[in-house]
């Protein structure tokens, strides 16, 4: 079984040599990501392996299969970057719907504390010796109102922190689980009644810039957005024009609607081209990160042995129902 892992890290080969390893699997790693310009790298593999940010659209889909790929091997659990419908009799697509829910959950509730008590600024301040508090003020989180969009694997233990902290919070999700004890409330009311709003939900046709100027404008003012979800979940001139105009108090984004080409990489020698990025991370309130929310041990160590799973049983052919994405129109 040879496997094209593309858009490969540092970081991602210990857990994937330990368990490709014992499962009798050989894997190439290449740098690049799948696109269409890079897509015949997988000549000769029966299987690529990919990321959020690799490109697997009908072009890329019919090349694969042209080559004799038979399998794609997600190392993640969203597969918005996936065209499945093109996927459907010609390849088959399995992911990781799970592989450290606590990590994503804690590092949203890391990135809100950062952007309210500043502890990024406070640390640059200090090692140059500087102690003053000027533009340091937060608030408390006690007691304030957090709107969770999205309560699966991700949203409920963010939701449980949050009450840890003592907040209210407020859930919303297409399909509620009464089971949760979760104060379930409509899509406007979470907008109107939150301190904080934090996004949960998949990247989906219907979620697609659910965070608009007509939901921006229903919020409070001075509202704290987190996205640690996909970038696309927020329409990001209407971010800026809310921020601008004060509606936004702050913004966390582990995500941004166009990532693909520019995160995971070291850009810090080049001019960015992307200036709603740029203007983005020049905001004093606004902290952006590379997409890093799910970078744990933990979560490495689960993607690495699951992929190789969901690899091994489709070799076996004893496909994982439960890791297979089906295409559903
Ligand atoms: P999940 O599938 O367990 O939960 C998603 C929830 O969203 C479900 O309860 C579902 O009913 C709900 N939902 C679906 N459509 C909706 C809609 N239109 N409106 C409101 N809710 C809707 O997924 P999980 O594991 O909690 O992950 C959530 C998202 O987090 C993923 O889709 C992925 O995009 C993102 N993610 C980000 C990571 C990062 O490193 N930043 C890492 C892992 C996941």
């Amino acid at each position: 079984m040879k496997v094209a892992f593309f858009d490969a890290k540092s970081y991602d080969k210990p857990g994937f040599d330990h368990y490709a390893a014992t499962a009798g699997i050989e894997i190439k790693y290449l740098e690049t990501k799948l696109d269409e310009d890079t897509v015949s790298l997988a000549a000769g593999f029966e299987a690529v392996c990919v990321f959020v940010n690799d490109t697997v659209n009908a072009a890329v889909v019919e090349k694969l299969h042209a080559l004799g790929v038979k399998v794609i091997a997600l190392r993640c659990a969203g597969f918005n970057n996936v065209d499945m419908s093109a996927c459907r009799g010609k390849l088959r697509v399995f992911r990781v719907p799970a592989y450290s829910p606590h990590a994503v959950a804690e590092y949203a509730m890391a990135m809100l504390l950062t952007i309210n008590r500043r502890t990024h600024k406070a640390y640059i301040r200090t090692r140059d010796f500087n102690f003053s508090l000027r533009g340091m003020v937060g608030f408390d989180l006690y007691g304030k109102t957090v709107g969770v969009i999205g309560t699966g694997k991700i949203g409920r233990p963010f939701a449980e922190i949050c009450q840890g902290f003592g907040m209210h919070v407020l859930a919303y999700d297409k399909i509620p689980d009464n089971g949760t004890g979760l104060h379930y409330v409509s899509l406007p009311e979470i907008f109107r009644e939150s301190d904080i709003i934090s996004l949960h939900c998949p990247l989906t046709p219907e979620t697609r810039h659910l965070i608009n100027a007509d939901s921006i404008s229903l919020m409070k003012k001075g509202v704290t957005i987190l996205n640690t979800s996909r970038g696309a979940l927020v329409n990001t001139e209407d971010l800026i024009a809310g921020i601008k105009e004060k509606q936004v108090g702050a913004a966390c984004l582990d995500v941004y609607e166009e990532e693909s080409d520019i995160f995971y990489e070291d850009r810090s020698g080049h001019i960015l081209q992307d200036d709603k990025l740029v203007r983005l991370i020049s905001m004093p309130n606004v902290l952006v990160t590379s997409h890093q929310a799910y970078l744990t041990n933990e979560a490495l160590d689960n993607i690495a042995a699951i992929t190789v799973g969901n690899l091994q049983k489709f070799f076996a052919g004893t496909p994982d129902e439960t890791t297979e994405v089906i295409y559903r129109q």
